[in-house]
């Protein structure tokens, strides 16, 4: 297939079961309706990704979270409510209607309602879609079409363009299945804005494979080797072409694409300090630098 797509084809196509990446504000997402099981299937062969990690579920509006979760917790409805649409995913107890085929068997599920209007006018007309990050498994996420047309699977796959993704880095994720809600992925939204909507603190639950399935140590990796950098650290002999990188959200991916593709052998980057967005740029580039 390899093509290009308007809002009427991929509506089309995903309603009689194809796979379309579609554009979000965090990163590009390889979608299928999330009530397609066969679809669904698809989208882990496509991207080499084990049927055990969940797939994100994309919602029109928050009023539809009680559709998909068994049970809707305080915190989840505020933090819906304020911060949707945008860059946060919210884990919640599943409700009957959330198939297998995406939670991986698990009694949760993971929902969002993204940003970018495209992907909304989407799913008002197909209903809930289902998308990981439109990139094969284990490499840095796709921010535009052209990332995606890149993927050895975009020929099987049509592209709806929205041009580049304005955040850049994916969805920050949330468990609020326990009491205090729990931080299992920084990303698009900061720590520092949840805990203000919800005048409280939140807990770090970033213990590596066990709450966010996928969420292992070398993920997002380009094929250079990258060096992650403290402030004022030398970056000691390096061997080969190497480039230097200061990194900013938005195009941090896109830089790690484009240097790879230049074939440069090693990237050096300085991890930048861990408030705001800063805490989800350095733990990409920390999973970039990872074995
Ligand atoms: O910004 C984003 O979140 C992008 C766009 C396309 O929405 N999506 C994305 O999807 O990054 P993916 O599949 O690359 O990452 C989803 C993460 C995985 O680490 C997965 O393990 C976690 O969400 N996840 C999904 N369902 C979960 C659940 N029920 N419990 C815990 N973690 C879950
Ligand atoms: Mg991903």
């Amino acid at each position: 297939m390899n093509r290009l797509v308007d809002i009427e084809e991929a509506a089309a196509l995903l309603s009689s079961g194809h796979l379309v990446a579609i554009p979000t504000e965090t990163v590009y997402g390889l979608a299928a309706r999330a009530d397609d099981e066969a679809a669904l299937r698809s989208v882990f062969e496509a991207k080499g990704r084990p049927t055990t990690h969940p797939l994100i579920v994309h919602l029109a509006s928050a009023a539809d979270l009680d559709a998909w979760a068994a049970e809707v917790p305080p915190s989840a409805r505020r933090l819906a409510d304020v911060l949707w649409p945008g860059p946060l995913t919210l884990v919640v107890k599943r409700s009957a209607r959330v198939l297998d085929a995406v939670t991986g068997g698990r009694e949760t599920v993971a929902v969002r309602v993204p940003r970018h209007p495209l992907a909304l006018e989407l799913i008002r007309r197909v209903g809930p879609l289902a998308a990981p990050s439109a990139n094969v498994f284990g490499r840095v996420s796709p921010t535009t079409a052209a990332h995606v047309l890149s993927e050895p699977f975009a020929r099987d796959v049509a592209v709806l363009d929205g041009g580049a993704c304005e955040v850049g880095l994916e969805s920050t994720i949330v468990d609020v299945t326990s009491t205090i809600p729990t931080l299992l992925r920084p990303g698009g939204v900061s720590v520092e804005t949840i805990e203000d909507v919800l005048g409280a603190p939140i807990a770090d639950g970033r213990d590596g494979e066990s709450r966010a399935p996928g969420m292992m140590a070398s993920h997002y990796a380009p094929r250079a080797r990258v060096i992650a950098l403290r402030e004022g650290e030398g970056e000691g002999e390096l061997v080969g072409r190497v480039a230097r990188l200061v990194p900013r959200a938005e195009t941090l991916y896109a830089e790690l694409r484009r240097l790879d593709a230049e074939g440069v052998d090693v990237i050096v980057i300085e991890l930048p300090s861990e408030e705001g967005l800063g805490l989800a740029i350095a733990d990409r580039i920390r999973r970039a630098a990872g074995p």
